[in-house]
C-alpha cells in the first residue's frame, strides 16, 4: 500500500440534504445548504487552489488563493468563505484567476526559504504543491528585502519542531488548537508583516499550555510544524490503518512507514471515534514498542529467586502445560485460572478465556476490567439490559446539558474531551460532579454551570438527591416512564423520601442543597441531557449502585434512546469493553450470558466439544484469597500488571508468592513478573492483527505494522498451551477467531474482518437486525424489554477518615501517562510527568508544614509510600489526590481491600490516609534506591 492521503474538501461538510444545485466549470452538483463553493467544487473533482483552508477547520479566508469568478457577481470572491446559492455558476480557472493566484504565491514564496529539496516536508508540502498548481514561474521581488528567513526555531517539544522561518501565517495551527483540540494555546501576535504564530504569549511550546495533541502539526500546510521523526527518518512512503492501543476512545490512525520503519502515527480522518484528531499518546508515544527493555524471548525459572533462563517457545509452552496439568492433578481442576487483558485484541482475549474454560476445564477467568468498569457491566445490565454505554461519541454534538461524573476527560479521554468541549463552546451547559476541580470546570471558552464538589464516597447520595428533585418537583418524563419502563412507582416512592432530599444529603456530600436542586432542574429540563462517567463512579464500594442510580435518573427524565442523551462510561483501556464482551468474567460467556444458562452453554459445548461448568468461577480477589489459603496454585496472566494495578499490594504479593506457577505474558518484565516462573513475551499493538472495541462499542481493526518481534503471534500462544494440555484449539488466522466469536455471540453475529475492512468499523450489536451496527442503543425499547428502575439506598463506605487518618485519598490519571506507565514511561512523554505527585489543598499542607516539592509520606491503615507534594487549590480541604503511573510510588500500597458489593471492583477512590513531611533520614536511605529513568 502507498501513502494513504485523504481527500481534503477545503471546508467542513454541512448537515442536511443536498438541496442546492450549482454549476462548477459547467458541471452540476447538488450539495447541502451552507456548503462552500470550494467544497462543492471538490465534490465535482475540481480542487481549487488553497492554503488557509482545510476541511477539518471552519473557513478563514486569509490567503486569497482560492478566488473564483461567479456569473452575475462582481469581483473574485474567495471560494472557501462563499456559500453556494441555487443556480450559481462558478468558474474556477480563468486567465484572470490564474494571474491573481500567481501573484499571491509570488508573495508567499518571496518570504520563504528555498530549500525545498532538503526540506523534511519535501513531497508533503501544500505550499510546494500550490506553487505547481498555480503555475508559478518567477518570483520578481527578490529576497533582499525584509523577510522572516532568520526567524528562530523552537525545538522544545520532544515530538515536533516549530520552524518560524517557514511559516506563511495561514493560522491553520491556531484554529486547529482552538476548534479541534479546544486548548487555545496558540495565537497570531502582531499585525501585517510582523504577525507571527506564538504559543501562549511568546512561550516556547514546552512552556506553553500546549498539550502536544498534534492537531496543529496535522493542520500546518508547510514544514513549519513538523514531526521530529520525519526530520530524522525522512518522509514516509506507505501507511497501514490501525487503532491506538492506549485509551478507550479507540482513535484510528494511519501508521506511516518508510520501508519497515515506523515514522509517524497520523490520525485518520475517517476514523469513527476520532475523525482525524488525536492526543499526545496515540499520536507520538509509540516508541515503547521498539524499546530495548522489551523481552523478546520466553524465559523460565523454578523459583522466583532464581535467575531467568531463556528458552525456545516449544520448551516454554510444554513446560507451562506440564506444570498446569500437574497442579490440577494434585489439587483439582479448579486450582488454576487465567486473567485476560484489556490491552489485547478481542481475538487474543477470546482464546485465553477459551483456554481456561475448555482446556483448564473451569470458569476461573477474570479480567483487569474487574478493577475498573465491572460495576458498569453489572449496573447497566440490571437497568437497561446490556453492559455497555448507550451512545456513540458523535452523539455529544446533540447534547444540551452534559453531566460529567467522576471522570476527567481532558486527561483520561482527551479526544472525546475535545468533542465535548466543542459542543460546550456551541452553548451546551455543563454539570461536573467531582471532588476535584478538574480542568473542564473552567478552561478557555468552557465554564461549568455547576460543579458539585462532593466528598469522595458520596456519589450515590448525590445521584439520589438529583433524582429526588426530579420526582418531587414534577420533572419526570411521564410518557417515557409509562411506555418504556417498569418498577417506577416503587422507585419513586423510595427516592421521594426525605432522606434522599438535597437538604438531608447535604451533610453527607458537602454539596449545598440549592446547588443540587439547580443542577437537577438543569439536567431534567434540558432538551437532551447526557451523562458521561468514569472510574470516579465505579471504583467505590457502591460503584454498581451508582451506575444504576445514573440509569434511574436518565430514565426518569426520558434521556435514553436517541442522539444527544444516554449514560456513557468513559472506558479506561483500549479494549476494556472488548475484554468484557469476550466472556472474560467468571460468571459470563461472551455477550454477557450467564454460565448457568443451559441453552447458552450448549452452544459453546457443541462447538468446543467440552462441558462448561454451570457455576461461576473465581474472581481475581477470590483467586488471591484462595492462593493465600493454598487451594489456588497456578495463574496465566495476559498483559496485565496485577502486582501494580490491583489494590492492597501486600495481599497481592502474598498471593502471587504462594502460587506454584505464575505465567506472565507481557511486553516488559513488569512488577508481576517478579513473582513469575514463566515469562512469555507479548506483542505490541503494532504487531497485532485483530480488533479492539472502544467505549462506544465500536469494533475497530488493528492491523499489523510489523511482524511479531517475538517470532509468534500472541493469540497462538494460548492455542498452543491448550494443545499441549490435550485440548485441540487451533486457527490459521485471527479472522477465524472472529468468525467463531460471531458464531457464538448474538451481538457479534454480523461482525467479520471483511465487513470491518469494508465499513471501517461497526458498533455492536451487529447482526441481522442491525447489519451495519448500532450507534445508539435502546431506541425503540430497552434491550431487556422495559427499562428497570432499581432502588439505590446510599450506604456509606466503611472507609472513613479518623483522627489517625484524617484525609481521604482519591486517585486518577494524567494526560501524558497511561495506566501503570509501562508504555508511556518508555517514551519521551516522561518530559511531562516524570513522577507521581500528591495534590493537597493549601490548608491541609500548611497544617502539616508542607510546601510544594516536599517529599511526603502517605500512610493508610494498610501501607505507606512516599511522594512529592504539590499544593493545589483545586483539591477540596480534607482530600488528597495522586496518579499511579510510576511503580516507585506504589500508590496501591496504601489502597484497601474494600470493594464494590456487586462486582468486587476495588474502592480505589476512597482511602483514609495521613500525610506528613518525610523524615530527612528516610530520604537519605531512599536516595540509594531510585527508580531508573526508562525513556531512552
Ligand atoms: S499540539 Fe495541540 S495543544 Fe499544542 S499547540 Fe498544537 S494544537 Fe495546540
Ligand atoms: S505554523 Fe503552519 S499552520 Fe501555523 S500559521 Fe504557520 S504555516 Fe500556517
Ligand atoms: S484519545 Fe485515547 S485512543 Fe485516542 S489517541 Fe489518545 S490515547 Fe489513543
Ligand atoms: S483557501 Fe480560501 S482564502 Fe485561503
Amino acid at each position: 500500500m502507498g501513502l494513504l492521503k485523504e481527500h481534503d474538501f477545503g471546508t467542513p461538510p454541512q448537515p442536511g440534504p443536498a438541496s442546492v444545485t450549482v454549476e462548477i466549470d459547467g458541471v452540476p452538483v447538488a450539495v447541502p445548504e451552507g456548503t462552500s463553493v470550494m467544497r462543492a467544487a471538490a465534490q465535482t473533482g475540481t480542487d481549487i487552489p488553497k492554503l488557509c483552508a482545510t476541511d477539518s477547520l471552519e473557513a478563514f479566508g486569509s490567503c486569497r488563493l482560492c478566488l473564483v469568478e461567479i456569473d452575475g457577481k462582481k469581483g473574485t470572491p474567495a471560494s472557501c468563505t462563499t456559500p453556494v446559492a441555487e443556480g450559481m455558476k462558478v468558474r474556477t480557472q480563468t486567465p484572470k484567476l490564474e494571474k491573481l493566484r500567481q501573484g499571491v504565491m509570488e508573495l508567499y514564496i518571496s518570504d520563504h526559504p528555498l530549500d525545498c529539496l532538503t526540506c523534511a516536508a519535501n513531497g508533503d508540502c501544500e505550499l510546494q504543491d500550490m506553487s505547481g498548481v498555480v503555475g508559478l514561474r518567477q518570483v520578481r521581488y527578490g529576497y533582499e528585502g525584509e523577510n522572516h528567513l532568520d526567524a528562530p526555531k523552537d525545538t522544545s517539544n520532544p515530538y515536533f519542531d516549530f520552524d518560524a522561518s517557514k511559516c506563511i501565517v495561514c493560522s491553520r495551527c491556531v484554529r486547529a488548537c482552538g476548534e479541534v483540540q479546544g486548548t487555545f494555546a496558540l495565537t497570531i501576535e502582531g499585525r501585517g508583516f510582523d504577525s507571527k504564530v506564538s504559543p501562549s504569549a511568546n512561550d516556547l511550546f514546552m512552556d506553553s499550555e500546549c498539550v502536544s495533541c498534534g492537531a496543529c502539526v496535522q493542520a500546518c500546510p508547510t514544514a513549519t510544524l513538523q514531526e521530529k521523526s520525519v526530520v530524522e527518518l525522512g518522509m514516509p512512503t506507505r501507511s497501514v490503518l490501525t487503532t491506538c492501543a492506549y485509551c478507550g476512545v479507540g482513535c484510528s490512525f494511519k501508521a506511516e512507514l518508510r520501508g519497515d520503519e515506523l515514522v509517524r502515527m497520523v490520525p485518520y480522518k475517517d476514523g469513527g471515534a476520532n475523525e482525524g484528531h488525536s492526543c499526545v499518546k496515540g499520536r507520538f508515544a509509540f516508541g515503547y514498542a521498539t524499546h530495548p527493555d522489551r523481552q523478546l524471548n520466553p524465559m523460565i525459572r523454578e523459583r522466583i529467586t532464581d535467575e531467568w533462563r531463556e528458552v525456545d517457545w516449544e520448551t516454554a509452552i510444554s513446560h507451562v502445560a506440564e506444570k498446569f496439568r500437574d497442579i490440577q492433578a494434585r489439587h483439582g481442576v479448579g486450582s488454576i485460572g487465567g486473567i485476560t487483558s484489556s490491552r489485547c485484541t478481542n481475538e487474543e482475549v477470546y482464546v485465553v478465556q477459551k483456554l481456561v474454560r475448555a482446556a483448564f476445564g473451569n470458569n476461573n477467568v477474570d479480567t483487569c476490567a474487574r478493577v475498573c468498569h465491572s460495576p458498569t457491566g453489572y449496573g447497566l445490565k440490571q437497568t437497561f439490559g446490556t453492559s455497555a454505554g448507550t451512545q456513540d461519541f458523535r452523539s455529544v454534538a446533540e447534547a444540551d446539558v452534559i453531566v460529567v461524573i467522576g471522570a476527567n476527560p481532558t486527561d483520561g479521554h482527551p479526544v472525546f474531551a475535545s468533542r465535548m468541549k466543542r459542543r460546550l463552546r456551541e452553548g451546551a451547559q455543563l454539570i461536573v460532579v467531582d471532588p476535584r476541580r478538574i480542568d473542564l470546570v473552567r478552561s478557555p471558552h468552557v465554564e461549568a454551570s455547576q460543579h458539585l464538589q462532593l466528598a469522595p464516597g458520596t456519589n450515590v447520595a448525590i445521584v439520589n438527591a438529583l433524582s429526588h428533585v426530579v420526582v418531587t418537583e414534577g420533572l419526570v418524563d411521564r410518557s417515557f416512564v409509562t411506555d418504556r419502563c417498569e418498577e417506577f412507582d416503587e422507585w419513586a416512592e423510595f427516592i421521594a423520601r426525605e432522606e434522599n432530599s438535597p437538604e438531608a444529603t447535604e451533610s453527607i456530600t458537602g454539596v449545598p442543597a440549592e446547588q443540587v436542586r439547580s443542577a437537577a432542574r438543569l439536567y431534567a429540563s434540558a432538551g437532551n441531557g447526557a451523562i458521561y462517567y468514569g472510574l470516579g463512579v465505579t471504583e467505590h464500594s457502591q460503584g454498581s449502585t451508582m451506575v444504576m442510580g445514573m440509569a434511574n435518573l436518565a430514565m426518569a427524565t426520558g434521556n435514553i434512546g436517541r442522539e444527544g442523551v444516554g449514560v456513557n462510561p468513559l472506558r479506561g483501556q483500549n479494549n476494556v469493553q472488548g475484554s468484557c464482551d469476550m466472556g472474560s468474567f467468571p460468571h459470563e460467556l461472551s455477550g454477557y450470558r450467564h454460565v448457568s444458562d443451559e441453552a447458552v452453554r450448549e452452544v459453546f459445548e457443541k462447538l468446543w466439544e467440552r462441558p462448561i461448568i454451570p457455576e461461576p468461577g473465581l474472581r481475581i480477589p477470590n483467586m488471591f484469597d484462595a492462593a493465600v489459603d493454598g487451594s489456588f496454585l497456578g495463574l496465566f496472566v495476559q498483559g496485565e500488571d496485577i502486582a501494580q494495578s490491583d489494590p492492597n499490594t501486600q495481599h497481592v504479593n502474598a498471593a502471587l508468592s504462594a502460587m506454584e506457577l505464575v505465567v506472565v505474558q507481557d511486553l516488559f518484565l513488569n512488577e508481576t513478573a517478579k513473582f513469575a516462573h514463566v515469562f512469555l513475551p507479548g506483542t505490541s499493538f503494532l504487531e497485532k492483527d485483530g480488533t479492539f472495541t472502544n467505549a462506544e462499542r465500536r469494533i475497530n481493526r488493528v492491523r499489523p505494522v510489523m511482524t511479531p518481534k517475538t517470532g509468534k503471534d500472541e493469540w497462538r500462544v494460548a492455542c498452543e498451551i491448550a494443545q499441549a494440555m490435550g485440548y485441540d484449539m487451533s486457527y490459521e488466522h485471527p479472522r477465524e477467531i472472529m468468525a467463531e466469536i460471531a458464531a457464538v455471540t448474538p451481538t457479534f453475529a454480523g461482525v467479520s474482518f471483511d465487513k470491518l475492512d469494508k465499513l471501517g468499523s461497526v458498533q455492536w450489536p451487529c447482526n441481522d437486525n442491525a447489519p451495519e451496527g448500532t450507534p445508539t442503543m435502546h431506541v425503540d425499547g430497552f434491550v431487556r424489554g422495559k427499562g428497570r428502575f432499581v432502588r439505590t439506598p446510599f450506604v456509606a463506605t466503611r472507609e472513613r477518615s479518623t483522627r489517625k487518618f484524617p484525609l481521604i485519598l482519591t486517585t486518577g490519571r494524567i494526560l501524558s501517562q497511561y495506566n501503570v506507565g509501562a508504555q508511556t514511561r518508555r517514551t519521551a512523554n516522561v518530559a511531562w510527568h516524570p513522577e507521581d505527585v500528591l495534590e493537597i489543598h493549601p490548608h491541609d499542607a500548611e497544617e502539616r508544614g508542607i510546601s510544594s516539592g516536599d517529599e511526603v509520606t502517605l500512610t493508610s491503615r494498610v501501607g505507606t509510600t512516599t511522594l512529592r507534594a504539590e499544593i493545589a487549590d483545586r483539591m477540596p480541604v480534607g482530600v488528597v489526590y495522586t496518579t499511579f503511573h510510576h511503580p516507585v510510588t506504589g500508590a496501591n500500597v496504601v489502597t484497601t481491600e474494600n470493594s464494590d458489593w456487586a462486582t468486587n471492583c476495588p474502592e480505589y477512590k476512597v482511602t483514609a490516609v495521613q500525610v506528613g513531611l518525610r523524615h530527612p533520614v528516610e530520604r537519605h536511605e531512599a536516595a540509594r534506591d531510585e527508580e531508573p529513568a526508562l525513556a531512552d
